[in-house]
């Protein structure tokens, strides 16, 4: 059998927690808004001196400290992110170097958006299997779920800046004979429903920021509308109504996937861990699948939309909160920008 199971779980937050209320201070909002149209409380936010690096390589050293496991027995790294510290290296490669991780086994980073998590633990499922990672003394693998949303986030732009929070969680992953695994991923091409652009501050000439007529400056001869449309897309942008529509299909449809292949029907299912959007979006399938309150494990009220990082987080949460005991069978699903969607069945 080709299975696969988690082993430890780990997770890190930056400092600063801001409450809705907080929020009021920098834009025109309220806690009735954000709580009522997408059950967020509070979010946790990176400060000017903490990084994407230091949340991921927290949450994974926390990970193999709960598995047990020395970075020398780390044969694959992988971090899911869509907002990387680097262009290059990869935060993978970043981690592996913070936390020692010899040399000679595979470091790379995956962006699947929200649905990160997913994507990344089907590739280390393949490479495992398929590839040659994880051999030998390296049987583990460490995947990594890390986000610094604040990066993209415009706080004087009201409707996507309140959704989203910063975090990182990582799990230590090996091959098991006797715990099963199925995973499913997929994606359709849509750059207009969720999207950011990455900024390019260097090709941007100075005058665009004074709405100045510019003069080409530089060999690229960017124009004045160039220039502002790169400044105005380096920031998270979203098609709501559309985002809500695509995200109810997507859980609901990798739900009957996973119960199909793992052959254990929703209610019997221990806990379905999804990606922690939107309230609205998870009782909205909750109710048209008739499933009860508490099937779904919640954590987004206190972290917001964590993207790639929800799903580790709400991992490593239900581990803290002694809900991931031997013999426990979870649903997990993601779905995001892309846009990206996948599931997956796992056993503890
Ligand atoms: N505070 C107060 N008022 C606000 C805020 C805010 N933070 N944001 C928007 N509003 C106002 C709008 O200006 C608008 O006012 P108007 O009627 O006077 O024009 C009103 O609230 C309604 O705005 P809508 O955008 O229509 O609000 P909607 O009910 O669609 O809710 C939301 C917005 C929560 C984003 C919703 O579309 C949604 O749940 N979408 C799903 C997308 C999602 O969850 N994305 C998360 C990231 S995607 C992912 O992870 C896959």
């Amino acid at each position: 059998m080709k299975g696969m199971e988690i082993v430890g779980l780990g997770k890190a937050l930056p400092g600063v927690r801001l409450e809705n209320e907080e929020l009021k201070e920098y834009m025109d909002t309220s806690d009735e808004w954000i709580r009522t149209r997408t059950g967020i409380g509070s979010r946790y936010l990176c400060t000017g001196e903490e990084s994407l690096t230091e949340l991921a390589s927290g949450a994974s050293l926390k990970a193999l400290k709960d598995a047990n496991v020395r970075p020398e027995e780390i044969g694959l790294v992988i971090c899911a992110t869509c907002t990387t510290d680097y262009m290059v290296p990869s935060m993978a490669c970043a981690v592996q170097e913070i936390l020692g991780i010899p040399g000679g086994v595979p470091a790379f980073d995956i962006n699947a958006a929200c649905s990160g998590f997913v994507y990344g633990l089907q590739l280390v499922n393949a490479l495992m299997r398929g590839g040659d990672a994880c051999r030998g003394k390296r049987k583990y693998a460490l995947l990594i779920g890390g986000e610094q949303l604040s990066k993209m986030l415009d706080f004087s732009e009201r409707s996507v800046s309140v959704l989203f929070g910063d975090g990182a969680a990582a799990a230590v992953v090996r091959a098991s004979e006797e715990k099963r695994f199925y995973c499913h991923t997929a994606a359709e091409g849509d750059r207009s429903a969720l999207y950011a652009h990455t900024v390019g501050r260097n090709q941007i000439p100075e005058s665009a920021y004074e709405g100045r007529q510019v003069v080409p400056e530089n060999p690229l001869q960017i124009r004045q509308e160039t220039a502002e449309k790169i400044l105005r897309d380096g920031y998270l942008q979203m098609d709501g109504k559309k985002v809500f529509r695509f995200a109810v299909k997507a859980l609901a449809g990798e739900i009957e996937e996973m119960e199909l292949r793992s052959g254990i029907c929703a209610e019997d299912i221990d806990y379905i861990v999804c990606h922690q959007a939107n309230v609205r979006i998870i009782d909205y399938v909750r109710k048209q699948k008739k499933l009860p309150e508490g099937k779904f494990f919640m954590n987004l009220r206190e972290y917001g939309n964590t993207s790639g990082a929800s799903i580790p987080l709400a991992l490593a949460d239900m581990k803290e909160k002694g809900l991931l005991r031997p013999g426990t069978r979870i649903f997990c699903v993601g779905f995001g920008a892309g846009l990206t969607w996948g599931g997956c069945y796992l056993e503890f």
